[in-house]
């Protein structure tokens, strides 16, 4: 832990990196007129006064914009990553040094700084949380169970989260109300398709600079995410073939004209492999074992258990190597698999994360939830609850309102007929 001359605690790789973080940041917020207008508003009404956020999400330029809007609206913030490698570490000295923030975060940090880092924002005592992924909820209820109960409520980014929190609560050990950004339609519509569909294909290209047309493409996954690298791979020429445990998604994936295996069929045919299941071993040691020579693996899914690396690891008896930034090769046995990323969110810890135009409408959201909890916390159970309707259509207005687009009003006829249950043939 560090303390500037201006006083805010941090731990960052850099703080020289500031002038760069600083630009970065204002580009992004470029993209960001629906975070923007929120922050405009919040800077005259300070709906978070007296509020302490505590945040774990990947620090980029797009969550430095919602640590700057969160800010305005009177809140005191503090900000740990929510995974070792998707830091941007400029982003994360210029939130010290330019905005006063405090920043726990340095990217490639082992998995102890990772928990130290989260426990200094706990140690800021926050009364909301904001997560993505559930770190910090965990962590309260788990090693720190006395400060449960200053939490007046949480907000969550991610489906995964979602999952571990719908968990807790089912468990009876979820401590205060969190809102489920995830489940707000301009978030997982938009951030979860559009957005890592792009940043996922965009950090598989940085790293490998591979041709994705004619190459076998394996999708692990067909919720949101898989849906958009899927219809991004087939984009670019990839042949696409999904893997789904769900019926309903696999029968959807074929009918959206993509070929569906299991991950035994799909080993020997694939070129590259994307996991996107939020589960545990998608890729394991039979498949390794399948894999043609030279083939390409990533995760896009929260976690880095998606592929069995510990199983890719024992196969390569110590035989891996850096073949370029961000690839691991592992020689098993003459044959060479790479890795992407070590296996964790190729889109941020390869490329920058989704877009500052979608993040606009996930962060929006976050925004509008906490102001939302922080006036209506009272109200509210220890459960997760969707994010108001309400909120939802004033972030899908105020995008719409910055691209510039009309949306067709019903008249007054239309009204009264959607309205009735007389009108027949
Ligand atoms: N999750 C995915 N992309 C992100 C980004 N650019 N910033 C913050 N969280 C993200």
């Amino acid at each position: 832990m560090t303390v500037t001359g201006s006083g805010v605690t941090h731990d960052v790789t850099d703080i020289a990196l500031t002038p760069e973080g600083l630009r970065r940041i204002e580009w992004a917020e470029r993209e960001m007129p629906v975070l923007r207008s929120i922050r405009e508003r919040f800077a005259t009404e300070r709906p978070l006064a007296g509020i302490r956020v505590g945040a774990c999400l990947h620090v980029t330029t797009e969550t430095a914009n919602l640590m700057r809007t969160l800010q305005a609206g009177g809140a005191d913030v503090a900000l740990a990553a929510s995974n070792p490698l998707s830091t941007q570490d400029d982003v994360a000295a210029a939130l010290v040094s330019e905005y006063g923030i405090p920043v726990h975060a340095r990217r490639g940090e082992d998995r102890d700084t990772y928990y130290r880092h989260l426990s200094s924002v706990a140690d800021t005592h926050p009364t909301l949380t904001m997560d993505d992924g559930c770190d910090l909820v965990s962590l309260l209820h788990q090693d720190r169970a006395a400060q449960v109960k200053e939490v007046l409520a949480g907000t969550e980014e991610t489906t995964t989260g979602v999952i571990r929190l719908r968990a807790m609560a089912a468990d009876g050990a979820l401590g205060y109300p969190v809102i489920a950004v995830n489940e707000a339609q301009t978030k997982h519509l938009f951030d979860n398709r559009y957005g890592t569909g792009q940043s996922t294909l965009d950090g598989i290209l940085r790293a490998t600079n591979l041709l994705i047309a004619g190459r076998n493409v394996v999708i692990a996954g067909y919720g949101w995410v898989g849906r958009g690298i899927a219809s991004r791979m087939a984009g670019h020429g990839g042949h696409v073939a999904i893997i789904e445990i769900d019926p309903i998604r696999a029968l959807e994936a074929l009918m959206d004209g993509f070929q569906v295996m299991t991950a035994g069929e799909a080993a020997a045919w694939g070129d590259l492999f994307v996991t996107a299941t939020g589960n545990v071993n998608v890729f394991r040691r039979e498949h390794f074992e399948a894999m043609k020579d030279g083939a390409v693996m990533a995760n896009s899914g929260h976690f880095d258990a998606e592929l069995d690396l510990a199983a890719l690891r024992q196969m390569a008896e110590g035989h891996v190597r850096e073949v370029r930034e961000n690839v691991q090769e592992f020689d098993i046995g003459g044959k060479r698999l790479h890795l992407i990323a070590e296996g964790r969110l190729v889109n941020l810890g390869a490329a920058e994360g989704h877009p500052a135009a979608v993040m606009d409408m996930s962060f929006a959201n976050q925004a509008l939830a906490a102001e939302y909890v922080a006036k209506h916390h009272a109200e509210l159970d220890r459960r997760v609850y969707g994010v108001p309707p309400a909120i939802d259509a004033e972030v899908a207005r105020l995008k719409l309102a910055a691209f510039g687009v009309n949306v067709e009003p019903m008249t007054a006829e239309q009204a009264e007929y959607v309205a009735s249950w007389k009108h027949g043939t």
